[in-house]
């Protein structure tokens, strides 16, 4: 019989790590909402003891999300963490402790600069400390996949015996390969199952030789139960194994690996597209099931195979990913009642009245100046909007501004407003954008220097929506706006002032 694997989501935990690509609340709320509609069954939502905010968050989602999906946030082995966790993610209604220790010797030397006996029983406290607390407790051996087998082996038989309930084996540098992680994890399978059957084994893997998915799958075939995955591979580096790619492979080949998940596939793409909206961070268009061209024939012969028969060439229909109806066109005279139903169809919550009207007063504006809205169109206008952080009183907003392009002196003048005040001056700069940006600086006074700036067009028809995607440095960290708009100079500003505004924010809640 097909065995049921259980997916945990690391996107708003792992994924977030990647520099830039900070969320703030209620970006973080519109990812886990979605990752509940996926039907993922665990979202781990954060490392609640790195900061205030970070706690904030996780406790927001437990609250709203933890009704029906598992919630879970990461621990060190200290019990300040656990302690975070716990007071965190008590309201869901299946809360799970996540603590992480490393196993290899080069984590357990450099690292903790302790003995190995040491380490282990430091691991073996916290799962004691965390089963006061709660009865779910993960234990990830940190960089298991460069650990010692048999120091492994002692560390996962310790903490079973001291009341871990999942064990998962992190390859936390994506080091290794398919066979090996496999056979690895086989290993660990025949010793966990004697030990005590009912704890769940997993894997947690990052794509640093691009192999996160393949090694997943292997430990999968090797006697996995759970696995760990984030929305398009986000994560460290080179990202975490793609909850996608995992998905469809067991999907499409599940008579190879005799193993299903819950995942509800239509819901792939949208997932793919808000996570990579809100993100900031583009998914490249061959990315396998969620990419631009993942579904796309171009060749003669594959075109004239598909007219024939789709499964000449197709091995899965965009359909089962959410592919369909993308093509939902809407003008300024569609009225409130398609606009709502565009809105729903794609997932998104319209039952606040006044944000309702807010949203579709931002529509009007859209196609009057776009005439044709595309489904594309409305996704990145309510995702935007949604954006906005309530407290938007402390951030900026671009009242008005003037451009003047041109080969001598580009000049900008640029009005913002914070709650009741505005602040309003001119600069000239090296080019229109240089101008804009330049007088942006000095009305807000924050030392930020521009590291990327990006932009694309993001639909069809005749007038093209211009996204503006920037990426900024302060006090040594990277944060990224980005905004939409049919005239990209008035994107270019906002996407810089929403890149301020998550500067603000982030000092805001570290403080
Ligand atoms: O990569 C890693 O080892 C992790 C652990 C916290 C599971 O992210
Ligand atoms: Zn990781």
């Amino acid at each position: 019989m097909s065995r049921k694997i259980i997916m945990f989501d690391t996107t708003l935990r792992d994924g977030e790590q990647v520099p830039g690509a900070k969320l703030n609340l209620p970006q973080k709320i519109e990812i886990a909402q979605q990752l509940k509609r996926l039907n993922v069954d665990i979202i781990e939502a954060g490392f609640p003891a790195s900061s205030a905010g970070d706690f904030q968050s996780v406790q927001e989602i437990a609250r709203s999300v933890g009704d029906s999906v598992s919630i879970t946030a990461l621990a060190r082995a200290v019990q300040k963490d656990i302690d975070a966790v716990y007071e965190s993610i008590k309201l869901a209604q299946d809360p799970l402790i996540h603590i992480v220790l490393g196993t290899s010797n080069i984590h357990v030397e450099k690292k903790f600069n302790r003995s190995k006996d040491a380490v282990m029983q430091m691991g073996v406290d916290a799962v004691k400390y965390a089963k006061t607390l709660l009865p779910q407790v993960q234990y990830s051996t940190e960089d298991a996949s460069r650990s010692d087998f048999e120091y492994l082996w002692s560390t996962i038989e310790a903490v079973v015996k001291a009341g871990a309930t999942v064990i998962n084996v992190p390859d936390t540098v994506g080091y290794a390969v398919p066979e090996e992680f496999g056979d690895l994890i086989r290993r660990i399978n025949d010793r966990l199952k004697n030990l005590n059957d009912k704890v769940i084994l997993s894997v947690h893997c990052h794509n640093d030789l691009g192999m996160a998915t393949a090694n997943t799958l292997s430990a999968i075939k090797n006697g996995a139960q759970k696995v760990e995955c984030t929305v398009n591979g986000l994560g460290e580096r080179a990202g975490n194994t793609s909850l996608e790619e995992v998905v469809m492979g067991l999907k499409v080949r599940e008579n190879f690996y005799n193993a299903h998940t819950d995942i509800k596939t239509t819901e792939l793409l949208r997932t793919s597209r808000l996570v990579s909206h809100l993100t900031g961070l583009d998914v490249q268009v061959n990315k396998a099931i969620t990419g631009e061209n993942a579904f796309a024939h171009s060749s003669g012969i594959h075109q004239d195979g598909l007219l024939k028969d789709k499964r000449v060439y197709e091995i899965m229909s965009p359909e089962e990913v959410g592919a369909e109806s993308m093509e939902l066109i809407l003008t300024a005279r569609s009225g409130r009642h398609a606009f709502k139903n565009a809105v729903e169809k794609m997932g998104f919550d319209t039952s606040d009245a006044e944000d309702f009207e807010q949203l579709f007063d931002k529509f009007l504006t859209l196609a009057d100046a776009k005439k044709e809205v595309y489904d594309h169109d409305v996704f990145y206008l309510v995702t935007e909007h949604r954006q906005l952080d309530a407290s938007s009183k402390h951030l900026y907003e671009l009242e008005s501004f003037q451009v003047v392009s041109g080969d001598r002196n580009p000049t900008a003048t640029v009005e913002l407003r914070m709650g009741a005040e505005t602040v309003k001056g001119s600069a000239v700069g090296d080019g229109p954008i240089d101008a804009l940006y330049s007088v942006i600086k000095t009305l807000t006074g924050l030392d930020v220097q521009l590291k990327d700036y990006k932009i694309n067009s993001l639909s069809r028809g005749k007038e093209a929506v211009g996204r503006v995607n920037i990426r900024i440095e302060h006090d040594g960290k990277i944060y990224s706006g980005r905004a939409m708009d049919t005239d990209i100079i008035k994107a270019s500003a906002v996407a810089f002032l929403n890149g301020i505004n998550a500067v603000l924010l982030d000092v805001a809640n570290n403080k």
